[in-house]
């Protein structure tokens, strides 16, 4: 049985918290990250969670004491991890399009890290050349993901250095002796085709001969996790047995083995989240039910931004007959979260539930509007914990410097 809150405890929570609240549960990111470790058992594989995804200590700590190790895209997320008690050697530092100088800082920390560009990777010849270990992040030329927003690896893209330019990568390697332990590709979020990553895993298999003292090939993250009623996500122990597979491969090719790195955010702690709102005005106009709920983009943007589908439960209201609702917000921008969403009857009052708001929920949440971000509550053992409280005014004003007119 999948770990699952129900229905009473998030009534509870929001009784307990106000709305809008967002809600965690520590054993459903557990029982991913296993699925994750006996899917991948046949493979020397090493999982770095992908902390931009929820970033709250909390579960950074949790996901730490785990064994999973994790994965940053700001310096601030790598003195997070540092601050939740994972070592340096467990985190992986995978910049893109950032200043040299945070590169200087993640060296000082100790931390891995992958190098995204031409530019970084000569600076760091020039002043580290042999002594620090580093990866390349390698842009495959490969179109995958769920949408065009979250496709990172295809030839339009920003991430990674061109793989075209191998010879330009392999010149500065030489010119400064640089210790390449790792290649990286992340190709984007939400793939559900196993075969993507084995396209990954081929082009690695061409560039082995390359590096000599390469120690990880780090496949990225992505994993697809089912977001709507009918669909599924990644087939992960196929994956696994893919992965080991191609890792045997390149062991009797080159009689070198490697350790295969990946960096989930989503298959880790989508599921465990749960955004729960209540319903402010019922309004009809023409055809339309709106039921208009006390949040909008500013406390999740996934829908409005990626056009994601996310799964709306009324938990006030379960038996009731079954109506067409289209789901707004209250800021002032047409922020939708769903249109004609067939719910049990939605009334003012009633509690509406987002279901896979862990990953990419909160996190990048605003205050637009001067609206409060919302509270954050983490369910261990059936006991809830608040782990962020709820905005107040002063929050509002607090990097503010009112000057004199
Ligand atoms: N590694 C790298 C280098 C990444 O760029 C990403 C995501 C991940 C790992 C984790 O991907 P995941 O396993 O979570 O799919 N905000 C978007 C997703 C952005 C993903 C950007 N990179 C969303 O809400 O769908």
């Amino acid at each position: 049985m999948s770990a699952t809150l129900s229905n009473e405890q998030l009534t509870s929570i929001a009784n307990e918290y106000g709305t809008p609240v967002y809600v965690y549960h520590a054993e459903k990111i557990t029982e991913q990250f296993h699925k994750l470790q006996s899917a991948f058992r046949q493979s020397k594989s090493r999982f770095f969670y992908a902390s931009k995804a929820l970033t709250n200590i909390n579960i950074l700590k949790h996901i730490h004491a785990l064994g999973c190790h994790v994965d940053c895209s700001s310096i601030n997320e790598v003195k997070l991890a540092v601050l939740a008690g994972f070592e340096k050697e467990n985190i992986l530092y995978t910049s893109n399009g950032i200043a040299f100088s945070e590169i200087e800082e993640a060296v000082e920390l100790g931390v891995n890290i992958n190098i995204d560009s031409l530019s970084n990777l000569e600076k760091f010849g020039r002043k580290y050349g042999h002594s620090y270990p580093v990866g390349i992040r390698l842009r495959p030329n490969i179109m995958a993901g769920g949408h065009l927003k979250i496709s990172t690896g295809h030839e339009k893209s920003k991430f990674g250095i061109p793989i075209e330019q191998l010879d330009n990568i392999l010149a500065l390697v030489e010119a400064h002796d640089i210790f390449i332990a790792g290649l990286h590709v992340h190709t984007g979020s939400e793939i559900k085709d196993v075969s993507v990553f084995m396209k990954v895993a081929d082009i690695f298999f061409d560039l082995v001969p390359h590096f000599r003292e390469l120690v990880y090939l780090d496949l990225g993250g992505g994993f697809k996790v089912p977001y709507r009623e009918d669909e599924e996500g990644t087939d992960v122990p196929l994956l696994g047995e893919k992965v080991a597979e191609a890792m045997q491969r390149l062991k009797d090719a080159y009689n070198r083995d490697f350790e295969a790195w990946f960096e989930p955010g989503k298959f880790l702690v989508s599921e465990c989240g749960y955004f729960i709102t209540q319903v402010n005005v019922m309004k009809q106009s023409g055809n339309t039910t709106f039921a208009g709920v006390n949040s909008g983009f500013n406390h999740l943007i996934r829908p409005m931004f990626y056009e994601s589908y996310h799964r709306i439960a009324n938990i006030s209201n379960p038996d009731a007959p079954i109506h067409t609702y289209t789901i707004t917000g209250n800021i002032c921008e047409t922020d939708t979260f769903a249109a004609d969403r067939q719910l049990p009857e939605v009334r003012e009052g009633d509690l509406l539930v987002f279901y896979n708001a862990g990953a990419y929920g909160f996190e990048m949440g605003s205050n637009y509007n001067s609206r409060f971000k919302p509270a954050q509550v983490l369910v261990i053992k059936g006991q809830p914990h608040l782990i962020g409280k709820r905005d107040t005014f002063e929050d509002l004003l607090r990097n503010q410097v009112e000057i004199t007119f």
